[in-house]
């Protein structure tokens, strides 16, 4: 993680203003795909295959923080508030390139980059579904989807191409994808609720974000199906936009049902899936406690 911590630093140095700009959005992350893809390779994992992973995660978060006009993330202003959503591209595709660049510069092969290829068609695919669908209530399985292309796949594939760089074989290179895609699905509901009822200094974001950007998330699915105060709720989400108070308004509603509850025990209900095939192998003990830090943090 030390190496990496170095590759990430010398990625941004290359230009003053995206140094000075990327270092504190850097600096913040919890560096958890890096992580997966280096205990699911073990000794074998290139260092400069890690950092594409988390600088294409961070240009994802960028581009993101754009499309939702966040003013927040890591518990900084984001590139897009301070510096405005042109800049915001550009430094993206910035990161986005070095990423790449990295891959080039490493010769892991065609299979390595078509993986990647994949990866990043897959959340750019989630974004469109997401950003074309604001506003409105997507279905149980809709929801799924989307978290699935946006988060989860990625947390399987960081498992897999660690799986591949240590060449394991394909049973236990499926059985660390399948951890990393429910550790993936736990993550983005654990982060779904988090919007409503994460400490603003804790997670780095600002709260109600997802409701203010349109994005209709599990807590208020399981909400709008559940609460004596669903009609008031769907005239929030359908007034087109969000204030401060529909998003302190929602909270209550979300409070008064068991939706919270819901989404915790579907969320556990990933991590046990994410467990139950997890092969015997030296890193079984961190995934084990990556998996409970998913379901119990706070940040
Ligand atoms: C954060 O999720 C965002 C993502 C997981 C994916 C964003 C992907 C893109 C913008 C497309 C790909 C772009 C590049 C350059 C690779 P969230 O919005 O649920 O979480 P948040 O509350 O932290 O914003
Ligand atoms: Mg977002």
């Amino acid at each position: 993680m030390r190496e990496l911590e170095k590759c990430l630093a010398q990625s941004i140095s290359e230009d003053s203003f995206i140094k000075k700009i990327c270092a504190p959005l850097i600096s913040g992350g919890k560096r958890l795909r890096p992580l997966l893809f280096f205990l699911c390779s073990g000794k074998a994992a290139p260092v400069p295959l890690a950092t594409a992973l988390e600088l294409i995660h961070t240009a994802s978060l960028v581009h993101d923080d754009i499309l939702d006009c966040a003013k927040k993330r890591r518990g900084v202003a984001t590139i897009n508030a301070t510096y405005g959503a042109q800049i915001a591209v550009l430094v993206g595709d910035y990161l986005f390139a070095k990423a790449f660049q990295l891959v080039a510069e490493g010769n892991y092969g065609s299979k390595v980059s078509e993986i990647l290829s994949r990866l990043v068609k897959n959340l750019c695919i989630g974004e469109i579904m997401q950003d074309r669908a604001l506003f409105a209530v997507p279905t149980l399985s809709e929801y799924y989807t989307r978290i699935n292309l946006k988060t989860a796949f990625f947390l399987s594939t960081c498992c897999r191409l660690g799986a591949i760089v240590a060449e394991s074989d394909e049973d236990e290179t499926e059985n660390l994808a399948a951890y990393g895609e429910n550790l993936g699905l736990a993550f983005q509901i654990v982060d779904d609720l988090l919007d409503f009822f994460g400490e603003e200094n804790l997670t780095g974001k600002i709260l109600g974000g997802d409701l203010k950007s349109g994005v209709i998330t599990l807590p208020v699915i399981r909400a709008l199906s559940q609460s004596r105060d669903a009609e008031t709720l769907k005239k929030i989400i359908a007034q087109g936009s969000v204030s401060g108070e529909d998003v302190q308004t929602t909270i209550k509603i979300i409070s008064a049902t068991d939706a919270a509850a819901y989404c915790k025990t579907r969320a556990e209900a990933h991590i046990d899936c994410a467990l139950i095939n997890l092969p015997d192998c030296p890193a079984r003990f961190a995934l084990e406690q990556i998996a409970s830090f998913v379901i119990n943090r706070r940040r």
